[in-house]
């Protein structure tokens, strides 16, 4: 058995904690005694607009249940935002714990009819923003303090495994895979986790907002993302799917593959099955594990 998981004294700042998944995130930390920075522009889900109410709204509800918090309403898609948002939990607390990298739009359109700025926009927000605007000086902050910490990015199924109409969001959401596994190693000795998160909700990002706590709510996902955000959560480097009360590691893995030094185009191609066989596989943890596999199987 696991006790209580609780955050007393430590500091998380959730992005786009004003609806949602961040606002799940965000209620279910405040309960468990962390101080959160509940940052939420506010905007549609395409991004468009702002308004402030949303992450105050958040607060208040944090406030009335006997919790502590600050909104913060900046964009994470700007340099200055995604340090003012840490800032906000420095200048008022002194530390920062874990952050949940949560912030998202989405503007979806086929790929031969993509419109760039569009797609820039959702870079800008999920990869750009998530990444590295808030979780740059997060990282840093972490760093400096020497106590480590957790960081949770938040990755998607459609960037992980596709989806139609969403090549801006899922090359994003993919993107920020390659940033975890490379953050796994770099925050290592300074004690600082990082991992992200695939969730499947309701929200109005989704279409189909429903209540944190119905079988497909955010309330379903809220659980997993407190579990990555504590100091006790061991893992680094990983990545994990949830919705609905499922709960799951999603890996990437090398095939054993077919070897041939002599191999043509030709005989690759005659042997594809054995190529792609996944009957047996690893799972490398970075790209050193690369070589170490290729030995082994080439000797
Ligand atoms: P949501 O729309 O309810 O929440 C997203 C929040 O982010 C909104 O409150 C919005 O105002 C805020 N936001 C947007 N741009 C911002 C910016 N530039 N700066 C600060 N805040 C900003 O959507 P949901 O579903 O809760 O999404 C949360 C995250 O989960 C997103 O990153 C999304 O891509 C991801 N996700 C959600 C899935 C789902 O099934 N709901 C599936 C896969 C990923």
């Amino acid at each position: 058995m696991v006790d209580k998981l609780r955050f007393d004294d430590e500091v998380v700042i959730v992005t786009g904690a004003g609806s949602g998944l961040g606002r799940a995130y965000a209620l279910e930390l405040a309960a468990r005694g962390a101080k959160l920075v509940v940052n939420d522009l506010g905007g549609s889900t395409d991004g468009k607009g702002s308004d402030a109410s949303a992450a105050s709204r958040v607060v208040a509800e944090i406030e009335a249940g006997g919790g502590e918090a600050v909104a913060s309403f900046d964009s994470v898609a700007t340099p200055a935002g995604g340090k003012a948002i840490v800032d906000a939990a420095i200048d008022k607390w002194g530390r920062l714990d874990a952050l949940i990298s949560n912030a998202g739009i989405l503007r979806d359109r086929s790929y031969a009819k993509l419109d760039l700025d569009e797609a820039r926009s959702v870079v800008d927000v999920h990869f750009w923003g998530g990444g590295f605007y808030v979780a740059q000086p997060a990282f840093a902050a972490m760093k400096e303090s020497g106590r480590g910490g957790r960081i949770l990015l938040t990755t998607s199924a459609s960037g992980l495994l596709g989806n139609f109409g969403q090549a801006s969001y899922g090359a994003a959401k993919m993107g920020l895979v390659g940033l975890m596994r490379t953050l796994r190693i770099e925050g290592e000795k300074a004690g600082i986790k990082v991992n992200a998160l695939a969730p499947i909700a309701g929200t109005r990002l989704t279409g189909a907002p429903v209540d944190d706590d119905a079988p497909k709510g955010p309330g379903k996902v809220a659980p997993i993302a407190v579990a990555l955000a504590h100091a006790q959560c061991p893992t680094n480097g990983e990545i994990y799917m949830a919705g609905a009360g499922w709960y799951s590691r999603v890996m990437i893995g090398v095939t054993e593959g077919w070897v041939s030094p002599d191999a043509t185009a030709e005989t690759i191609l005659a042997n594809w099955d054995k190529v792609s066989d996944a009957s047996t596989y690893s799972e490398p943890r970075s790209a050193g594990d690369i070589s170490t596999i290729m030995r082994s199987i080439t000797g």
